[in-house]
């Protein structure tokens, strides 16, 4: 069965071609070059970027699966959650290929496709495991008891992991998306010098990040012009010492919901997953007798390939949509 995935939930372009649990393509456009110097996405031109670019990034998937739009069988596209002027671009244009081809649509829900991303590798999980999405937009745990059955544990009160990342790279002077840079920063920094706040909430599975904004403010706020202000030294310390206390909440909320749960089995997924000190702490808890599942750095940040794995998922469950599906910006599994 050939699948074409459709995401533009947020600030990239993405299409992909599979036949069946197979990428044929995954075509990923950036548009972080029109956003980077204003810190963070500006909804407005993320959608007029998808617009300009839907047709030829959809070309360039089906050429490069040496398909013909013909032989698609179902046309997958993100319904939510994410920017509702991105995610309509994605829907309409899916509507109008459905429509045109008389070929089924489904709408996928953008935390279940990275939940779903790990079934597109050659190893993958059995039923019940417990899945931490750590994204820009999301961080939240969840018990997976089979395809549509997530049970929540917990989820962010306040910034999501990545938008943390974010947040304080553009505080020590870094470009947007800071994640990658403060990954890199981090391992010429060391992490011991600088004592940072750990935002562990008790009694719950819930996470909390923004308290570390603050925290690294005041040490910004406090530095002197006799110090030179924020040198090289001080990035790659911050930088450290902020990814050391952010990769421990997520290994203990990790090991404190399996104990609970009492699943040892885990998939960690969403654009923070790629980060190297968090797939290199959780790879260590297999010592312990955690089975852990990491999706490829490609498939853990956004792409339209897991839109077209979870759609695949449902619609082999009998589920479709019609020409009445809405985009939806916020939209809990
Ligand atoms: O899943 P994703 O591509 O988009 C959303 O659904 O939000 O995640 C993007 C987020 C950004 O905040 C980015 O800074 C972060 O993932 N990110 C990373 C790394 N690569 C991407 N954060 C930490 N370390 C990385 N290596
Ligand atoms: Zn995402």
């Amino acid at each position: 069965m050939l699948v074409l995935g459709i995401d533009t939930s947020c600030d990239d372009t993405s299409v992909a071609v599979l036949e069946n649990r197979k990428i044929l393509s995954n075509i990923v456009s950036s548009q972080i070059q029109f956003h980077s110097k204003y810190g963070g996405i500006v909804p407005e031109i993320a959608s007029r970027k998808h617009i300009e670019w839907i047709w030829d990034v959809t070309d360039r998937a089906i050429t490069e699966a040496k398909v013909d739009i013909k032989d698609i069988d179902l046309i997958a596209v993100c319904k939510g959650p994410g920017l509702i002027g991105s995610l309509l671009v994605g829907l309409c244009f899916a509507k109008a290929i459905s429509f045109a081809s008389k070929k089924p649509l489904i709408g996928v829900n953008h935390l279940e496709a990275h939940i779903h991303s790990v079934f597109l590798e050659d190893r993958y999980p059995n039923f019940p495991f417990l899945s931490l999405i750590v994204s820009g937009g999301h961080t939240s745990l969840y018990r997976v008891e089979d395809i549509g059955k997530y049970k929540e544990l917990g989820r962010t009160r306040d910034d999501a992991a990545g938008e943390a990342y974010d947040k304080i790279a553009k505080m020590i002077g870094l470009t947007y998306p800071g994640g990658p840079l403060i990954d890199k920063l981090a391992k010429e920094g060391n992490g011991e010098l600088i004592k940072l706040p750990k935002p562990m909430l008790h009694g719950t599975f819930d996470f909390s990040f923004s308290g570390l904004k603050t925290a690294v403010k005041l040490i910004l706020n406090n530095l002197s012009d006799e110090e030179g202000g924020l040198s090289d030294k001080l990035r790659k310390d911050i930088s450290a010492s902020f990814q050391s206390v952010v990769v421990e909440v997520l290994i203990e909320k990790i090991k404190s919901a399996s104990e609970r749960e009492n699943l040892k089995r885990v998939v960690i997924t969403g654009g923070v997953a790629a980060n190297s000190e968090l797939r290199k702490r959780a790879l260590e808890l297999e010592k312990e007798g955690f089975e852990i599942y990491l999706p490829s750095k490609s498939l853990c940040t956004d792409n339209a390939a897991m839109i077209a794995i979870a759609g695949l998922h449902r619609f082999k469950k009998g589920e479709r949509s019609d020409l009445y599906l809405n985009a939806r910006a916020y939209l809990p599994l």
